[in-house]
């Protein structure tokens, strides 16, 4: 079978818009469409798929029901870190739509943050409503409140990393491992909870997930320099203005010399003001560099390492869906928004 990606993803944000939207309403208004802004405005979808189709592969179709609250729960609880995080960058676009703080202001956007996140909780624990055990929703709690401490901490490593040039590629590893990777790996871990998988099996799709989580972040950051803004919904040079140690960065500063290398040092300096010409010329610095294609790379054996996870699973009950998240894995290091 062909997998068409990008149509096999709008089929789960259908079904994971409708539970988000029949189940997040209240009041004050302003409070619930701050939170729904994002919601609304797109977005790929990616962690309901990779919960579903996990579930699907090791428990077919009843599974995919079941896990259809916790898929629900990681996107909220993804779109809430999406939310404080454009605060934290100081970015004005995200899914091609002005960001939260810039439309509601940053203490109505924070709240929207907070909002999400209790939503993501409260989503798991109606997952007895839809066929978990109560045992069974418990260790998607523990899931979800494992993920939610490790991206806190990335953030904070994210932050921390912007103030020095001494960093190394284990400590971006460990860094988008926290923050992008174990949204990842809690979104593969809630599928096979939901399909009733041996500890065993749960373990080995957090692997998985924690494998394509990495390798996603570095494509996500080849886009943030080298992408369409237009197509990524998000401003480009974001990275550079804030002095992020991106992949990019990191290569970059390690291939550079002289007075190129002095460049790019000081146009990662948040506090350096930056003309477009400037960050345009950071960004080909470090494509002329080899670092674009050398960061490409480590992201091929990160979707790799993370294929050859899928491919050794014993019973599972829908190739189908094998075959999906094998797509979705390329499509991870491959897509253009
Ligand atoms: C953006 O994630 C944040 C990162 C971890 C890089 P996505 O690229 O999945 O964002 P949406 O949900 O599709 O907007
Ligand atoms: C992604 O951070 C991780 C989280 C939001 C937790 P980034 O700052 O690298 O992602 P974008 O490029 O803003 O989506
Ligand atoms: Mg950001
Ligand atoms: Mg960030």
């Amino acid at each position: 079978v062909k997998v068409d990606i990008e149509l096999m993803l709008v089929k789960y944000a259908r079904l994971v818009d409708h539970f988000i939207l029949e189940h997040l309403s209240g009041t004050p208004e302003s409070l619930y469409q701050a939170a729904l802004h994002l919601v609304k405005a797109g977005g790929k979808r990616l962690r309901p798929a990779i919960a579903m189709l996990v579930a699907n592969m090791l428990g077919g179709i009843e599974a995919e029901s079941r896990a259809l609250p916790l898929a629900a729960a990681i996107e909220v609880s993804h779109t809430f870190t999406l939310i404080h995080d454009d605060i934290m960058d100081r970015d004005d676009y995200r899914r091609g739509v002005p960001t939260v703080h810039k439309l509601w202001g940053e203490s109505w956007a924070i709240l929207a943050g907070d909002l999400l996140h209790a939503y993501a909780y409260k989503f798991i624990v109606s997952s007895v409503d839809h066929g978990l055990s109560k045992s069974e929703a418990h260790e998607a709690m523990k899931v979800l409140t494992t993920a939610g401490i490790k991206v806190s901490r990335g953030q904070a490593y994210d932050l921390l990393l912007e103030k020095t040039l001494d960093v190394t590629v284990a400590d971006y590893l460990d860094m988008v491992y926290h923050k992008t990777g174990a949204i990842m790996e809690a979104s593969a871990k809630l599928g096979a909870v939901a399909a009733r998988a041996e500890s065993e099996v749960v373990e080995l799709l957090g692997q998985y997930g924690s494998l394509l989580g990495v390798a996603f972040q570095v494509r996500d950051d080849y886009l943030g320099m080298f992408g369409d803004p237009e197509k990524t919904g998000k401003p480009i040079y974001s990275d550079l203005r804030r002095g992020k140690k991106t992949l990019l960065a990191i290569y970059a500063l390690s291939k550079l010399k002289g007075e190129e290398r002095e460049f790019l040092v000081k146009l990662l300096d948040p506090n350096t003001p930056k003309s477009l010409e400037d960050l345009e010329r950071g960004a080909m610095l470090v494509k002329e560099s080899g670092a674009a294609d050398e960061a490409l790379r480590l992201s091929r054996v990160y979707a790799d390492r993370a294929k050859e996870i899928l491919l050794s699973l014993r019973n599972v009950v829908n190739e189908d869906a094998r075959e999906a998240l094998l797509v979705l894995t390329e499509y991870a290091i491959t897509r253009d928004r």
